[in-house]
């Protein structure tokens, strides 16, 4: 994978964030959620790769651009597989509310987990906590051990958790162990990633979210050398035969990030509105400016960039 690409996918994730920027609290998702795709799509074009969206906007018929099979990029380069999210967090750009991200990756070609627009059940956590997780053990059990492996006590985790009632159990428990919760109400990609920073007061990412989000933020971590288990929670038998055509037969098999997230990968991410993991699109008169995060799982070389954004010579936002 040409390591230049990285700069290249940072561009792609700012030109979304920058194009729905202009819809936050507008209370329109969808408005929002079409222009990031379509900035997307337009600047991955100007992209020297062969890729190819396995985990996207929807299938063919249900999505205009950045759909699953979708042929993107100049149709120079490498032959790569991209998962993208234009806007992670529709909801809460549409209210103006934290954590909205723009995000995409990429991955030597089947190198991704193609996974269903379903629910996944997650549990991911930063370098320093590698290999002491357990998606089959309890909140407490896996809390202990995240303990131990940061050297502190439970009482000084933070555990990210989607404010939905399917958590309410597991709620519960995590406050009875002692960690301080996080809920959020959108948008689990970031906190995942999160998580594996030092400085962004989250430990734990935990509970059910959605797939494709799952193997984004498996990209990421595995970037950072932090870790992830995720396993596929299936509600109908429909998802269950959706998930056989994908390939997908072992349905209690549980997922690692590099099972996930195979190959030498690439993650890009740019915030839309402020969040743990970065802050959002600030316009200012003739421009803005934009914070992204962007990672190779070969260097494990993680950037985050500051940019300026000129909009006299750079008119298309
Ligand atoms: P959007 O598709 O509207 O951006 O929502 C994304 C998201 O909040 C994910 O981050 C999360 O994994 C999933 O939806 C949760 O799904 P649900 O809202 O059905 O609980």
């Amino acid at each position: 994978m040409d390591r230049n690409l990285a700069l290249e996918l940072t561009r792609v994730t700012e030109a979304a964030a920058l194009a729905c920027g202009r819809w936050v609290g507008k209370g329109n998702k969808m408005s929002a959620d079409d222009a990031a795709t379509e900035a997307m799509r337009r600047t991955l074009e100007s992209i020297n790769i062969q890729g190819t969206v396995v985990i996207g906007e929807g299938e063919m018929d249900e999505a205009p651009m950045l759909y699953i099979g979708e042929k993107v990029g100049s149709g120079q380069g490498s032959e790569v597989d991209i998962a993208v999210d234009p806007l992670e967090g529709t909801n809460i750009c549409a209210k103006g509310m934290n954590g909205s991200i723009a995000t995409l990756a990429l991955a030597p070609k089947g190198g991704f987990l193609h996974a269903p627009d379903m629910y996944m059940e997650k549990i991911a956590v930063g370098p320093a906590a590698r290999g002491s997780i357990d998606i089959n053990a309890s909140p407490t059990e896996n809390l202990k051990r995240v303990a131990e492996a940061k050297s502190c006590y439970i009482e000084d985790l933070t555990v990210v958790i989607l404010d939905r009632p399917r958590h309410d159990k597991a709620v519960a428990e995590i406050r009875k162990a002692g960690a301080r919760i996080h809920l959020i109400s959108d948008g689990d990609v970031a906190p995942a990633v999160a998580a594996a920073v030092e400085r962004s007061g989250i430990d734990i990412l935990m509970g059910i979210g959605g797939a494709p989000e799952g193997v984004l933020a498996a990209a990421a971590l595995k970037c950072m050398g932090g870790d992830m288990q995720g396993r596929l929670v299936f509600m109908t038998e429909e998802e269950r035969r959706r998930a056989q055509g994908m390939g997908i037969d072992d349905f209690d098999k549980v997922y690692t990030c590099d099972e996930m997230a195979q190959g030498d990968v690439l993650f890009a991410a740019t915030g839309v509105t402020n969040g743990d993991l970065l802050k959002g699109v600030r316009y200012f008169s003739g421009g803005a400016e934009t914070h992204s995060i962007v990672m190779r799982s070969k260097s494990r070389t993680v950037r985050f960039i500051e940019a300026r954004h000129s909009f006299d010579f750079k008119p298309v936002y």
